[in-house]
């Protein structure tokens, strides 16, 4: 990884600006497209680990906002609007949000990724596994008219999982950021207005 210039690039574009993964340039993009996080939103960030979506997040949001992560593995992130929850997305209880002061939130981002295989069917459906565990937790915990992304790796159940969303949503299109790596098998789903 470390010898491929493209990744080096852009995880050094990141580090300059003080985020500790690359994968903020692709929230980034989602943003400037769909500018989905306001000032004094409170997000949900899925998978936060190890931490620049949510960061990034802290930053759109300000002081009046709050960011909850959750991943299994510990987040890099010191802001005074960010909350984490060390936990698996399958195991979040409506407790956990409320002991934060937080009931429903404006935006629930989930860049939760399987474990690879290598096995591109089998890594599909993992990841299709954690859209429809975010979606689960967007049904209960985003506010009517909030928005919703969530990443999914290629495969054949991709338009049955935008199908699904789409019934929870006023608008659903995918996304394929320009900071995705050209090979990557990434998809971005991108759902305004729950209904
Ligand atoms: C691509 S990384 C996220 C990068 C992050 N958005 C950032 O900008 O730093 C995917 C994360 O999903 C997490 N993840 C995978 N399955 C999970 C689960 N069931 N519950 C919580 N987090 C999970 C992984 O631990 C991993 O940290």
């Amino acid at each position: 990884m470390g010898k491929n210039p493209w990744f080096d690039k852009w995880a050094q574009k990141a580090k300059q600006k003080g985020y500790p993964a690359r994968s903020v340039f692709k929230l980034e993009d989602i943003q400037q497209k769909f500018r989905l996080i306001k000032k004094g939103m409170f997000v949900l960030d899925l998978g936060s680990a190890p931490g620049s979506w949510s960061k990034y997040a802290c930053r759109l949001v300000g002081k009046e906002g709050k960011v909850v992560g959750v991943d299994l593995q510990d987040v890099k992130v010191n802001a005074e609007n960010f909350f984490f929850l060390k936990k698996d997305a399958f195991e979040l209880d409506s407790e956990d949000f409320k002991k934060l002061g937080v009931e429903k939130f404006d935006v629930i981002l989930s860049d939760m990724a399987p474990k690879t295989t290598g096995e591109a069917f089998v890594d599909h459906m993992r990841s299709v596994k954690l859209v429809y565990q975010a979606l689960n937790i967007a049904k209960k915990h985003l506010k009517s008219g909030g928005h919703f992304v969530a990443k999914i790796f290629d495969g054949s159940k991709l338009s049955e999982v935008k199908k699904d969303i789409a019934k929870e949503f006023k608008s659903v299109k995918l996304f394929k950021p320009k900071a995705s790596r050209k090979e990557s098998k990434e998809t971005f789903i991108i759902a305004m207005h729950k209904k």
